[in-house]
C-alpha cells in the first residue's frame, strides 16, 4: 500500500514548510463529494501531458518543466507512465516511472479512477482520480494518500495540459477555477514553470532517476479542515 510511515506524524506537528495539504479523516470521507470523470476512455487519455499546476509533493519538490507520458500497458485497461521534471538548482532532469490500471475495470460505465504504482508493480490503491478532462487539452487530477496509523490523509492536486500552456478557452478556465475554488485551497496551488527558456535544455539521460522513491518523507503543513 502506498502510504507514509508513522514517524512522519512528528514532522506533521513540527514542520510548517510549504507543501502538503493534510486533512483529518479517511480518504473516502475527504473525497466524498469530489467529481470524477464518467464514461472514462483510457486510450484517449494516453500520450503526453504537461503539468501546469500542482499541490507540492515531496517527490516533486521544486520541479519545473514537469511532463508525464502515458503509454499503453498490457491489455487495454492498464498503462505505463514516465514522469520527468527539471530540478533547476541541480540543472538536471529527474524522472520516475510506474504503471497504472483502472481501479475498477469492470465498472459500467467506466469511471476515471486509477490505481497508480511507482516502481515496483502493485496496484492496491485507487489513488489517481481524474476529476475532469476533455482528453485533448486539459485534465484535473486528485489523489489522496492515508498517513499510516493516523486519522489523516495527504491530498494531491494536479492540472495537466496537452500543451506547455493551458489554452485560453473560457470554458476550460471556468472548469478549472470552479474545481479549484470548490475543492482545493487556491493559495497552495503551485504553478509549474514550462517556459521554453527553462525547459528546452533537456538532457538525453535523466541524471537522478534512481534517487526518487515514492513516497518520501514530506514537509507537512497542517491545514484546518474546511
Ligand atoms: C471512513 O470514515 C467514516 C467515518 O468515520 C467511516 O464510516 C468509514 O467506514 C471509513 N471508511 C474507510 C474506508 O475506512
Ligand atoms: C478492452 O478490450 C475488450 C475486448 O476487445 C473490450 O470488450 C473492452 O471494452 C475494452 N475495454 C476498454 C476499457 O477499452
Ligand atoms: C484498486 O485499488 C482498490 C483499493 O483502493 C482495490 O479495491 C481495487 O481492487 C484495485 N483495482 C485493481 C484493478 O487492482
Ligand atoms: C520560468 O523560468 C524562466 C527561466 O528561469 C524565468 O525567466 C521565468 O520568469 C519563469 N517563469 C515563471 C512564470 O516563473
Amino acid at each position: 500500500m502506498m502510504s507514509i510511515r508513522p514517524f512522519v506524524l512528528q514532522l506533521i506537528l513540527a514542520v510548517t514548510c510549504n507543501g502538503y495539504i493534510v486533512k483529518d479523516g479517511n480518504c473516502s470521507m475527504v473525497s466524498e463529494k469530489l467529481p470524477v470523470v464518467k464514461n472514462f476512455e483510457l486510450e484517449k487519455y494516453l500520450g503526453k501531458w504537461y503539468e501546469i499546476e500542482r499541490y507540492e509533493q515531496d517527490y516533486q519538490r521544486n520541479m519545473e518543466c514537469v511532463t508525464v507520458e502515458y503509454s499503453q500497458g498490457e491489455g487495454n485497461q492498464s498503462f505505463e507512465f514516465k514522469n520527468k521534471g527539471l530540478l533547476p538548482e541541480k540543472n538536471a532532469y529527474a524522472s520516475f516511472s510506474g504503471s497504472g490500471i483502472l481501479s475498477d475495470p469492470t465498472a459500467e460505465p467506466l469511471v476515471g479512477k486509477l490505481n497508480i504504482s511507482y516502481g515496483i508493480k502493485h496496484a492496491g490503491d485507487s489513488n489517481y482520480w481524474i476529476m475532469d478532462t476533455d482528453y485533448t487539452s486539459f485534465a484535473l487530477i486528485y489523489s489522496c494518500v492515508p498517513i499510516v496509523d493516523t486519522a489523516s490523509v495527504i491530498e494531491g492536486y494536479w492540472l495537466l495540459s496537452r500543451m506547455p500552456e493551458l489554452p485560453e478557452e473560457l470554458q476550460i478556465l471556468e472548469k478549472v477555477k470552479f474545481i479549484q475554488n470548490t475543492y482545493f485551497i487556491a493559495d497552495h496551488v503551485r504553478t509549474t514553470n514550462q517556459s521554453q527558456s527553462l525547459c528546452r535544455m533537456e538532457p538525453k539521460e535523466p541524471v537522478t532517476s534512481d534517487i526518487l522513491i515514492f513516497p518520501l518523507l514530506p514537509d507537512v503543513k497542517i491545514e484546518p479542515r474546511k
